[in-house]
């Protein structure tokens, strides 16, 4: 077999055999096919697509490109969350100890911020000591100890995904849904999963722009998972405005607890409870979704979700009195409130804008060895369908330079549209397919 046949099959618009996806996947692995031929191969995906049949094999290919983790000794059902990424999402922090809480053990592999949308493991390092690079006993003895974890990829974990990762992101490879199917569903099977919440963002904000698109993806991932023999439920939720409403690392550590003792914003606390009751009735601690609902509210309100979370901040060696008193959380040095420029009904946020805002202050990275400031970021105050008054609070921004926050300020006034009449607030979710 040659990997310049396979790749003019695809050119070709042919279908690829599994053998010969299993033959090019371990040539990306060990090195043997070269970038440039990755990233021809990639290319010929994007433009001419690939069948179900051939994402659910280059997805198996994928996840057994390395080690293959198996939590069946350690927990009786190995559930997992993923988002597809976006602005102000720290559900995961929210979630994850919530249905510990519920009995529900979890142990998740979390990635870094990359262009707009944030990352779960920038979030949780702003928390002084917090360790994201757990071992794989670690990972196993910490989830069997607490039932949670919360950590970064090991180096081992779908191998092939990460070569094809960082080819496609500087090969314009990326928006292509059967590679981005493949690239998430190889490392949820390879970490373990037997049951995945799958949370697909659509909007400005996110990946997939139209619902169309966001539903071809979940179709695609739930379908990849039945064919793997694992369970997933896919949510189509909005990301044309930001999720809650800080964006930047250590803010939305801030928010996270806020909503663990019981407060948050209403639509960033529905989205949780959604994802949470989801979650539930896949583990099989729940019959249904209302039940699982209760269940994470009681969790939510008696405080047990929160416990749980400090318990994670400790076994990861986090030092708990910056979530004790979240005050003492990295803070920028300019902080400024944005008023509103005029009255009116708020019509957008824009997500994508506010997310490069952030990025922009230093929130997050253009490239992936850049680092992050933990302290900045935007605190948006209002919602798509709001009625604001002139003056009133809009934005809050977190910047680490005056130059900075100026910048910001023009941008953000720029991200916020306004009507004389009425507009209906955003929904938070669309469908859910599974
Ligand atoms: N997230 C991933 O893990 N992979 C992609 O291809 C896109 C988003």
């Amino acid at each position: 077999m040659r990997a310049v046949d396979i790749i003019i099959k695809k050119r070709d618009r042919l279908e690829l055999s599994e053998q010969e996806i299993r033959f090019f996947i371990q040539g990306v692995t060990t090195g043997d096919i070269p970038d440039y031929q990755a990233a021809a191969w990639a290319m010929a995906v994007l433009l001419n697509g690939m069948t179900a049949r051939e994402t659910t094999d280059l997805t198996l290919a994928m996840a057994e490109s390395g080690e293959m983790l198996d939590l069946s000794g350690v927990v009786d059902i190995a559930v997992d969350k993923h988002s597809t990424g976006g602005v102000g999402d720290k559900t995961t922090l929210v979630v994850e100890p919530l249905v510990a809480a519920c009995g529900l053990p979890v142990g998740k592999m979390s990635g870094r911020g990359l262009g707009f949308s944030g990352g779960t493991l920038d979030k949780m390092e702003s928390i002084p000591g917090y360790n994201t690079r757990l071992t794989r006993e670690q990972f196993l003895a910490q989830l069997r100890d607490i039932g949670l974890v919360l950590t970064g990829q090991s180096g081992d974990l779908a191998p092939a995904d990460g070569k094809l990762y960082a080819l496609r992101d500087v090969t314009g490879t990326v928006p292509s849904i059967p590679l981005i199917a493949s690239s998430i569903m190889s490392k949820k099977i390879a970490a373990g999963a037997q049951a995945i919440v799958l949370d697909v963002k659509v909007g400005v904000g996110a990946f997939m722009q139209t619902l169309d698109q966001a539903r071809e993806l979940a179709r695609l991932m739930t379908a990849i998972a039945a064919r793997s023999g694992r369970r997933a439920v896919a949510l189509l939720s909005d990301m044309n405005q930001p999720l809650g409403c800080a964006v930047g690392n250590a803010l939305e550590v801030r928010e996270a607890i806020e909503t663990l003792h019981g407060g948050g914003p209403a639509d960033f606390v529905e989205h949780c409870l959604t994802v949470a009751a989801h979650l539930l009735v896949l583990g099989r601690r729940a019959e249904g979704l209302d039940a699982a609902r209760r269940m994470a509210e009681q969790k939510l309100a008696d405080g047990s979700a929160w416990a749980m979370f400090r318990t994670l901040v400790q076994a990861q060696g986090g030092d708990v009195r910056f979530v004790d008193e979240p005050q003492r959380l990295p803070t920028a040095p300019f902080i400024e409130l944005i008023p509103a420029p005029r009255a009116g009904y708020v019509t957008a946020m824009d997500a994508r804008e506010i997310g490069e805002t952030a990025v922009t202050l230093g929130a997050g990275r253009a490239r992936k060895e850049d680092a992050v400031d933990p302290a900045v970021g935007v605190v948006v105050h209002h919602k798509v369908g709001d009625w604001v008054e002139t003056g009133q609070p809009l934005f809050t921004i977190h910047a680490n330079s005056r130059e900075a926050l100026s910048a910001a300020r023009q941008r953000l006034l720029a991200a916020c549209r306004w009507s004389e009449q009425p507009c209906p607030p955003l929904p938070l979710f669309y469908e859910v397919i599974d």
